[in-house]
C-alpha cells in the first residue's frame, strides 16, 4: 500500500502549487461509496488523502481525519495545509472513534486495518454509531468477521466492491443501519453483493483465496490434532463453496 496517491494529469485534487493528484483504485472505490453532502470521519486516516479528496470534490461538506499515532497525524496535517483545507478538515489524535462525538458525522470510514481491529474499534464506541448513515470499511484481512459483526450489530450491507492494487485484491464494504437475515453462511466470507453485482474482480479473488486455502491444507497434511482436523474440514467445505460460485459466475 505504498503508492497511495498517484500524481497524474487528471484534475482530481489540486493543491496550492496547482499540482494535481489522483487516488489509487482502492482509495477511489472507498471515496466513491461516500454519499454526497455528508460529514465524514476517516479513522486511521494516515495521509488524509480520502478526506482531502472528498472535500476538494465537494462530496463531503466537512471531514475529520483521525489517527492514533502522532506520525500519521502530522502527515495528515501537512497534507491538509498543502491543499488549503484547514477550515473544512479537522485533524484529531486518538484511539478509534474516541475522537468523534455522537452526531458529529454521517459517514465513518475505517480502511487499511485488520478486520478484528475494525470490529474492536466499532464495539468500543457504539454510542457514536447511533446516528450514522453509512459505515465504509476496508479490512485487510478477516472480512468474514467484519460482515458477521455488521449483521449482529444491526447493520445491513448496502454495497460492496473489490479493488486491485499490485498483486492484492481488497474488499470494501458499505453498511447502513438496519436488520437483515443472512440466508447462507457463505455470504459472510464472500459478500452477497459481490456475487449479485458480478464484481469484475470476484473470479480472480475466488481463485486467489482457493489457492491460499489449498496451500494451507498442504501444510496441514501431516498434522492430525483435533483442531487441525476441524480446520481442514472447514477449508475443504469453503473451497467447494468458492468453486461453486466461481462456476456460476463463469457460466454467464
Ligand atoms: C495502513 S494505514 C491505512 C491508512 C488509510 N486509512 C488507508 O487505507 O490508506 C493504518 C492507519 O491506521 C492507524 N490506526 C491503527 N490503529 C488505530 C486505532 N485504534 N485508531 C485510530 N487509528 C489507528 C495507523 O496509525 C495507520 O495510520
Amino acid at each position: 500500500m505504498e503508492n497511495l496517491l498517484v500524481e497524474d494529469d487528471t484534475i482530481n485534487m489540486k493543491h496550492k502549487e496547482n499540482k494535481t493528484c489522483k487516488l489509487t483504485p482502492r482509495l477511489q472505490l472507498i471515496a466513491d461509496m461516500v454519499p454526497a453532502g455528508t460529514r465524514v470521519a476517516d479513522i486511521g486516516t494516515d495521509h488524509a488523502y480520502i478526506p482531502i479528496y472528498l472535500v476538494t470534490k465537494g462530496i463531503a461538506t466537512y471531514a475529520i481525519a483521525s489517527d492514533v499515532r502522532p506520525g500519521p497525524v502530522g502527515k495528515a496535517l501537512e497534507n491538509v495545509k498543502k491543499y488549503g483545507l484547514t477550515n473544512s478538515i479537522d485533524i484529531r489524535l486518538g484511539n478509534g472513534l474516541e475522537t468523534i462525538k455522537p452526531g458529529e458525522v454521517d459517514v465513518i470510514i475505517i480502511a487499511g486495518m485488520g478486520g478484528i481491529l475494525i470490529t474492536d474499534i466499532l464495539t468500543a464506541s457504539k454510542r457514536v454509531l447511533n446516528n450514522i448513515k453509512r459505515l465504509i470499511l476496508q479490512p485487510m484481512i478477516a472480512q468474514e468477521e467484519v460482515r458477521r459483526w455488521l449483521a449482529e450489530n444491526h447493520f445491513i450491507i448496502a454495497d460492496e466492491a473489490l479493488a486491485a492494487e499490485g498483486h492484492k485484491i481488497y474488499n470494501i464494504i458499505a453498511a447502513e443501519p438496519g436488520d437483515e437475515k443472512i440466508e447462507k453462511e457463505i455470504y459472510y466470507s464472500v459478500g452477497k453483493k459481490l456475487i449479485e453485482k458480478r464484481d469484475p474482480l470476484l473470479g480472480t479473488w475466488l481463485i486467489k483465496s482457493i489457492n491460499t486455502m489449498e496451500r494451507i491444507l498442504m501444510q496441514m497434511e501431516d498434522k492430525d490434532s483435533n483442531n487441525v482436523c476441524i480446520l481442514r474440514e472447514e477449508f475443504k467445505k469453503k473451497i467447494w463453496e468458492y468453486e461453486k460460485i466461481k462456476k456460476m459466475i463463469e457460466k454467464e
